[in-house]
This record gives structure tokens, C-alpha cells and sequence, in this order.
């Protein structure tokens, strides 16, 4: 049987790197008279706390905002989401250290690609597909990439998130158009945006993205995919009534009476 690696404490992950000073007290809920706010973020906090009965509901949304106006989840960042909540610090210091695209060290770089290893991306090939993407970074300071687990789009397979675009299924190859992209600063493999992609629905996002041109017949995505199907041919019309139990005259099905 082969050994599992692990580290020095005995689990596979490598577990919290602080310890925590248990003696220190709690920092308390921070004052509003020596926490300043910027208008803008309270406002921004405030609005999402008003969406929910709870108002502890609110703060993934609080602390995204304090990232875009500082950047990362700093101490301070920290405090003013907990000033505005009425919450400690300590509460909302663990959600930020929990939830991995909530950033509690400075940033460095401007770009984020994380790349799906999780059971279907991995079965099509995304460890070979994260190498591939992190040699072409190589000492690329501002391209951050990281493994991931399961982004929930698993249809497109292997697949990764740019700055929090999804694209797929991805080849190889790609690694090189993704870094251009980024560089180029334009979208990033429009061609393989889920955002992009045609639905059944014809409405739903064709006038934002128009059907992108065919794939080159040499892709491994084109050979896999096999020939291209022209257009979905019209189903036949739902029906309107149960014809076995035909409405009450006057009275529309699905009604309560
Ligand atoms: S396993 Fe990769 S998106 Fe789900």
C-alpha cells in the first residue's frame, strides 16, 4: 500500500500556520467614533445588510467590498466591516481566513487563474492542463495561478477561472492564449467564456455575444467534439392541458380552487 504523505502534525492539509494567544482578550466590537469608514463601503455594507433578516447574512458581500476598496482584507478592512456590523473582529476575521477568494495578505498581483483539479477536470486532463498554464507564468509576477477545487462547471471541463471568468474545456495549448490575453488585456479565450456560450435559449445571450467563429478543425477540442451540429431542430409545442383531466370550464389548470 502506498504511504500517504503528511505533515509534521499528522494530517494531509497543512492546517492553520498561527496559533492563537488564548490568554489575549477578544477585540471588541470597534468603536464608530475611532473606526473611520469610507462613505462609500458603509453605504455599500449597510445596503447589504438590509437585504436579510440577519444582518450576519451580509458579510461575504461586506467583505468583498472591503477588498475592492482596499485590496486585500487587511486589519483594517477587517475592523471597518466589523464596525459597520456591529460584530468582532475575531467573527469576521474567520470567514475572511475561511474562504479562499477573500484575500488576507497583500496582493502582489493583478491577475488570478485558478485552475480546476477536482475529479472531472482531472479525468480530462486538468493536472497536465495546471502545468502547462503555471510553466507559461513562470516569473510572471503578476499571474497568479493556483489549483482549485470544483468551480461548479463541470460541463466544461477541464476548465479554469481568469479573474473570475470560467472558460473551457481547455487544452493544453491554451496556456500560452491565456497569458496573451491577460497581457493584451482584452478578454481572455472569448471563444471558450461560459458566458459566452449559445444556450437553447436564443435570446438569452446572443445580442451581448455573438456565436463565435468554428473552431479550427486541427483543435483536439474539434476532433473530440465531432461534427458540429447546425442548429437545434424545434421540439414539439408543450402541451397546454392534461388531456385527461381537461379543466373545469372557467376555470384555468394548476388553480387552486
Ligand atoms: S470538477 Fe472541475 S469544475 Fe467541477
Amino acid at each position: 500500500m502506498t504511504a500517504v504523505p503528511r505533515f509534521t502534525h499528522g494530517s494531509r492539509v497543512p492546517g492553520w500556520d498561527d496559533a492563537v494567544d488564548l490568554d489575549r482578550p477578544p477585540a471588541p466590537v470597534p468603536d464608530p467614533a475611532t473606526t473611520p469608514v469610507p462613505p462609500g463601503l458603509r453605504a455599500e455594507i449597510e445596503g447589504y445588510m438590509a437585504k436579510y433578516p440577519d444582518r450576519r447574512s451580509a458579510a461575504l458581500p461586506a467583505l468583498r467590498a472591503a477588498q475592492r476598496e482596499h485590496g486585500w482584507c487587511s486589519p483594517e478592512a477587517i475592523d471597518q466591516v466589523a464596525c459597520v456590523m456591529r460584530l468582532t473582529p475575531g467573527y469576521v476575521d474567520a470567514l475572511a481566513t475561511f474562504y479562499d477568494m477573500l484575500e488576507t495578505e497583500p496582493r502582489r498581483h493583478h491577475h488570478d487563474v485558478y485552475v480546476c483539479t477536482n475529479i472531472s477536470c482531472s479525468l480530462l486532463g486538468a493536472d497536465e492542463l495546471y502545468a502547462t498554464i503555471r510553466a507559461a507564468a513562470e516569473g510572471d509576477d503578476d499571474v497568479h495561478v493556483r489549483e482549485f477545487e470544483c468551480l461548479g462547471a463541470c460541463d466544461i471541463a477541464p476548465m479554469a477561472s481568469v479573474d473570475g471568468t470560467y472558460v473551457g474545456p481547455l487544452e493544453p495549448a491554451d496556456a500560452e492564449r491565456i497569458l496573451e490575453d491577460l497581457r493584451g488585456g482584452g478578454p481572455v479565450l472569448p471563444d471558450k467564456q461560459i458566458l459566452r456560450r449559445p444556450v437553447a435559449d436564443p435570446e438569452a445571450n446572443s445580442r451581448q455575444y455573438p456565436r463565435p467563429e468554428p473552431r479550427p478543425e486541427s483543435s483536439e477540442y474539434a476532433r473530440s467534439a465531432g461534427p458540429e451540429i447546425p442548429g437545434d431542430a424545434p421540439g414539439p409545442p408543450a402541451p397546454l392541458h392534461d388531456e385527461r383531466h381537461p379543466p373545469e370550464p372557467g376555470k384555468r389548470q394548476g388553480t387552486t380552487p
